[in-house]
Order: C-alpha cells, then structure tokens, then sequence
C-alpha cells in the first residue's frame, strides 16, 4: 500500500514497496502518457517530475517516494496543453512517432524551470532522452523558442533535407 501524489490528487494504491513507480503510473492509475522504453534509466521514455527534477520512473521504486513527494505527469503539466514547452513542440512539430515525446516534454519543463535561458549546451547536457526518431534538432528549436530566446528555427534544414528530381 502506498500514497502517492500525483498531479495534485492524493492516491492510495495497492502495490508492493519495490513496484517500479512507472507501473503504478499507468496501470494503477491509468495515466499512459508516460511510456516504458528500456525500464533501466536509460532511454528518458518514463520520465516524470518529483518535486520538481526530471526523474525516471521506472527506476524508481514506489517504497521510495513520500506521500509528500510532488509528482507530475505529462497530464498535469498544464491543464490544455497550455505549457510553453507544449506550445513549442505544437508550433515546430516536433514529434515523429511520438513515443519518446512526453520524456522530452518533462525533460525540457524542468530544464527550464531550472534554466529559463538555457544555451545549447545546456540542452544537449540535460536532454539526454533517447529519440529513436531522431528528432533532437527539433527538439533543440523548440526548448529555445519555449524559452522565448528566438532560436526556435525548427532545425529542419539540417534534418529534412528538401527532395530534388
Ligand atoms: S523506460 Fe525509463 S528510462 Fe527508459
Ligand atoms: S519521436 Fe519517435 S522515438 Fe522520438
């Protein structure tokens, strides 16, 4: 049994202490914007915030979080979608599959929070999330419009390189 607070809602949940807490993300509580990639801390998939930091779920056992702790999920970084992070990655459309994005979203919201005007050094150091996609100029672009420095160029030349017959 534990108590978790998840974006703002105090939960009881049935689950043993060492359930990695991404498991009781989505299938105690059914928020599945969180998604499982390699379950070993390395891919940024399952990211989350706790208080805050950018953490990765699904390392994280749930005997270890305090009924104190502050989690937020992709669903309650803003109630529409209306976060600058989310704005930014609407406007240079970032996503490719989509799958890995709701790591990244959390990844660069706490970036920012801790650095609203990061340098791109400070992006590639602290979005170290895993694309398969391959969409870190984009990514890139959009953490610098979200800041509001006016490099959110999409980075779509060097990635999208126009067809020519
Ligand atoms: S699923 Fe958690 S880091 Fe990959
Ligand atoms: S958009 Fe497909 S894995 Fe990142």
């Amino acid at each position: 049994m534990a108590k978790l607070n998840i974006n703002g809602k105090v939960r009881d949940v049935q689950v043993e202490a060492d359930t990695p807490l991404l498991w009781v993300i989505r299938e105690q509580v059914g928020l599945t914007g969180t998604k499982y990639g390699c379950g070993v801390a390395q891919c940024g998939a399952c990211s989350v915030h706790i208080n805050d930091a950018v953490m990765r779920s699904c390392s994280i056992r749930v005997g270890d979080v305090k009924p104190t702790d502050k989690i937020v999920t992709i669903e309650g970084l803003s109630s529409n979608s209306s976060h600058p992070v989310q704005k930014a990655w609407l406007a240079i459309d970032v996503p490719q599959c989509g799958y890995c994005q709701s790591g990244q979203i959390m990844a660069a919201a706490a970036l920012l929070k801790k650095k609203p005007k990061p340098t791109d050094a400070d992006i590639d150091a602290a979005m170290t999330n895993i694309c398969r996609c391959g969409t870190y100029q984009r990514i890139r672009a959009a953490v610098h419009m979200a800041a509001g420095n006016g490099k959110g160029n999409g980075g779509r030349s060097a990635e999208t390189p126009t067809r020519r017959s």
